[in-house]
């Protein structure tokens, strides 16, 4: 993982003592509402529902175990003993007290982090694939481009005050697990025919209320030149992004009212200009970044027999391997996925006593290192295939080995209506009551692999639209129901799903997951997962079981009644 050197420190360690001073003077009433409002914005520290909510960054996802300590040191002293993975792999806090906040950023930057850019029309944290440097498909480890992308848009005085936020994600494996398809830049480091390597750069994808696929605008920027290029990207969006509409803001609108081919002759242009200049990389600055990610060395190792041995008797073993193992790059050596997706708690969140325990197992077996993903889930990137059978037990013991991992249950969900103050529905207690409905493990094994995202409103923070099922939390007169989508998908395949019709109650979901599910499992064929169903019989078929089966569960009530 990534080590500071005295520049990364210095500017986080002057960041803390600059906003304890203006948080300081705000509280002595020196600073008003208004003047204070952007300079909290600039550490993470948002005005919610109940109280105010931190964001922290956590660069593309990788933490180390004196991090989570600190994690659970906060979650426990300075919020309501809980902490929340979110879907941008970031972690946020919902019940500091604003008076706290400058301690926990000094406790934050003693341990090298901070919450800089997690908030704000700037570029935010960089995310990618959890796997990164352990993945058996990875082509080049992405880490350390997102470092340099990290160290490069830090405070980079021209991209302070964009049209809107910006985000920007890299896939280094041939199967894409950072979603660069949502993201306002999506990088995909690839080969060219001569074997030189360099970015694949998609522009334009987002979420939220206008969902967009992000398109191709280069087949292959040299690496030597991405930061030019990205730079060429931004000062066309920060010369011509709307800024008179918040609404309208975002990249993905620019590049779809220019249209791909002028957005991108445009980006060439302004590109002529930067082309060489004082961003371009070599590989000196590469091998810097890269030298200070003190990753274990790992050599091959015999496969382990008492692991297969393990797994030919213990059926519960066998369960958990299978959805929450993952073939890692070295022989001998697999990732691990740790789900925070319990039965019963809110999607993400770990207890302060499970930060420290999580700690505990990353320094035993995993080389004192874990990465966030953005299903809200972490991972044990490098763990002995001998230890794995140690580490289930243990995991089990703290809550965090349900084998769920890419089934029904394993669902994403924004914070909706119990926290967003933007929310126009709960989105947790939804899903809390969908997993409810499936508890049963074979089940959900025989359902197979099934993505629900859940939003609480049209900001798609629960990244609703690219669920294999996607809940939406609409309101309606006052009142909370919910929009329901299919075939939406990320990775290679990235989808949009398609509304099924109108919005249902609350209570309803449960009932209308399992219509969906019971009308895939009488078309499926042989082991077909749910989005290939949907992508190869329609939407159709899904929508008329559902709202018969709802029309007669209605009826069925009134009936009753009478
Ligand atoms: C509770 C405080 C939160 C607030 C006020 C908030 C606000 C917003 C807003 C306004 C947007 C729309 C931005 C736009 O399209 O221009 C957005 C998007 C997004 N938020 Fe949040 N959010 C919150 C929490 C979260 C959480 C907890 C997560 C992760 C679980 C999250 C992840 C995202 C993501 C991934 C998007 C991107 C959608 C896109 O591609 O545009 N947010 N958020
Ligand atoms: S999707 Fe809406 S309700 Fe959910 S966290 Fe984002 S802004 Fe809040």
């Amino acid at each position: 993982m990534y080590q500071y050197d005295e520049y990364d420190q210095r500017i986080v360690d002057e960041r803390v003592a600059q906003f304890a001073d203006q948080t300081r003077r705000y509280l002595a009433g020196e600073l008003t509402e208004d003047e204070f409002r952007p300079l909290r914005l600039q550490n993470g520290l948002y005005i919610q529902r109940h109280a105010p909510m931190l964001r922290i960054a956590v660069p593309y996802g990788n933490l180390n175990s004196k991090q989570l300590r600190t994690l659970g040191h906060i979650a426990r002293t300075y919020d309501r003993g809980y902490g929340h993975i979110t879907t941008r792999q970031n972690v946020q806090f919902n019940w500091p007290r604003l008076e706290d906040v400058p301690e926990i950023l000094d406790q934050l930057a003693k341990v090298q982090m901070h919450a800089i850019q997690t908030s704000g029309n700037c570029i935010r944290n960089v995310t990618s694939d959890p796997f990164a440097g352990v993945a058996a498909d990875e082509i080049v480890d992405p880490r350390p481009w997102c470092e340099i992308l990290r160290q490069w848009s830090t405070f980079h005085p021209e991209f302070a005050f964009l049209p809107r936020k910006f985000k920007i994600a890299v896939n280094g494996a041939k199967e894409d697990r950072a979603v660069i398809r949502v993201h306002d830049i999506g990088l995909d480091i690839v080969h060219n025919a001569a074997g030189e390597l360099g970015f694949r750069v998609l522009v334009g994808g987002g979420l939220g209320r206008t969902p967009i696929i992000g398109e191709e605008v280069a087949a292959f920027v040299p690496w030597q030149q991405i930061l030019n290029y990205c730079e060429a990207i931004l000062r066309v969006y920060n010369l011509h992004g709307r800024r008179d509409n918040a609404y309208k803001a975002r990249i993905k609108i620019l590049v779809k009212a220019l249209g791909v081919p002028e957005f991108a002759r445009q980006v060439e242009e302004e590109f002529a200009h930067l082309k060489d200049g004082p961003s371009t990389l070599t590989q000196a600055e590469i091998d810097r970044v890269a030298g200070r990610f003190n990753d274990p060395v790992l050599s091959a190792l015999a496969q382990d027999a008492g692991y297969r041995a393990r797994l030919a008797e213990d059926k519960a073993f066998a369960a958990w391997a299978r959805r929450n193992v993952r073939n890692h790059r070295v022989q001998g050596y697999a990732s691990v996925v740790l789900s925070l997706k319990p039965y019963g708690v809110a999607p993400g969140d770990l207890t302060a006593d499970q930060f420290d325990a999580v700690a505990e197992l990353a320094d035993r077996y995993a080389f004192g290192e874990v990465r966030s993903t953005h299903e809200q889930n972490i991972v044990l990137a490098s763990v002995r295939e001998a230890d794995l059978f140690a580490l289930w037990q243990e995991a089990r013991a703290i809550g965090l080995a349900t084998p769920n991992i890419g089934l029904l249950t394993d669902i994403i969900s924004c914070p909706g209506g119990d926290f967003c103050a933007l929310a126009n529905a709960k989105s947790i207690p939804i899903a809390n009551a969908i997993q409810d409905r499936f508890d049963n493990l074979d089940y959900l094994f025989d359902i197979g692999e099934l993505e629900i995202n859940i939003s609480g409103c049209m900001n798609a923070c629960g990244h609703h639209h690219v669920g294999h099922i996607g809940i939406l939390g609409v309101d309606k007169n006052g009142e909370e129901f919910y929009q329901v989508t299919i075939g939406g998908d990320q990775g290679n395949q990235t989808t949009l799903g398609k509304v099924i019709g109108p919005s249902f109650a609350a209570a309803e979901m449960p009932d209308v997951i399992s219509s969906l599910i019971n009308n895939f499992i009488d078309n499926r064929q042989d082991d077909e997962r749910f989005i290939d169903t949907v992508r190869r019989i329609g939407v159709e078929s899904f929508k008329t079981r559902v709202y018969a089966e709802r029309t007669a569960r209605l009826e069925a009530k009134e009936i009753a009644h009478v």
